[in-house]
């Protein structure tokens, strides 16, 4: 597209997926006709950012918040979630994306995560963009389970509590192997991280935009790719250090 630099892409791009429910209320409308509209933007989505060249994309579908949300609203977005990834598997396998899925699996309904193994399997080998759902996700909970699987492995004496490093770390989160978010977009006009990615986002770039999920266009999402590459990515240096050319 246009505006964009194909070589300044966001190498991990993660995604907040919000205001759903109210794109539904404004328009006297169920909120899970929000979330099934909002799933098509997840298809957009996903092939943009596969045909931008972006290698990693991961997006917070459902949190260990959302658990406390009314029981309907929680078995219908379980319901979608299952049609979703039967639909996508097909795009998924044709456009070469590997499948991946963190979050604390062990709450999902089994046929859940039937359907989420099967997806996983089917994709393992493939090559080209990862895209990971964080589905009972949260990030807190995520760095806790860590720190016991950490704690077990020095209790068994195969883990020295010197060599926990950052590196290390990292390791032991449901994210090892995937490089951390460059870019964090987050829809609907909340200014939060609601737990999502807390340890990873370190140094992520944060875009904020008022544009509720359902109604986020190709453009849009463009404008935000385009604001990302537009900024000095400092990691604690001055702007100087960075365009000296050694
Ligand atoms: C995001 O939309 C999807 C999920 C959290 C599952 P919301 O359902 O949070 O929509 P709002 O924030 O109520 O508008
Ligand atoms: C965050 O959205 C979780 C997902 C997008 C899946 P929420 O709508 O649940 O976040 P809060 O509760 O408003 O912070
Ligand atoms: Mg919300």
């Amino acid at each position: 597209m246009t505006g964009l630099d194909p070589t300044k892409m966001p190498r991990h791009l993660a995604i907040i997926m919000d205001g759903n429910g109210r794109w539904a209320e404004q328009r006297m409308l169920k909120r899970i006709v929000g979330h099934q509209r909002g799933a098509e933007t997840v298809q957009m989505v996903v092939d943009q950012a596969s045909g931008l060249g972006i290698s990693y994309l991961t997006l917070f579908a459902f949190s260990s918040e959302n658990w406390s949300r009314p029981k309907l609203e929680v078995r219908a977005l379980m319901a979608l979630l299952k049609k979703y990834i039967r639909n996508e598997l097909r795009r998924m396998l044709k456009n070469n994306i590997r499948f991946n899925v963190i979050g604390n699996r062990a709450d999902l309904p089994s046929e859940v995560n039937e359907i989420l193994d099967d997806a996983l399997r089917q994709t393992a080998s493939n090559t080209g963009m990862v895209l990971t759902l964080a589905l009972s996700y949260g990030g807190r909970q995520e760095i806790a389970r860590a720190a016991a699987r950490i704690a077990q492995q020095v209790q068994d004496g195969k883990l020295q509590p010197s060599q926990i490093t950052e590196a290390v770390f990292s390791q032991y989160l449901d994210t090892a192997g995937l490089p951390d978010p460059d870019l964090l977009i987050r829809t609907s006009g909340e200014m939060r991280i609601s737990n999502f990615l807390l340890w990873q986002l370190a140094y992520a770039e944060l875009y904020f935009t008022d544009i509720n999920w359902p109604d986020l266009t190709i453009n849009a999402l463009h404008a935000a790719l385009a604001d990302f590459q537009a900024r000095e990515r400092r990691f604690g240096k001055t702007s100087a250090q960075l365009n000296q050319r050694s």
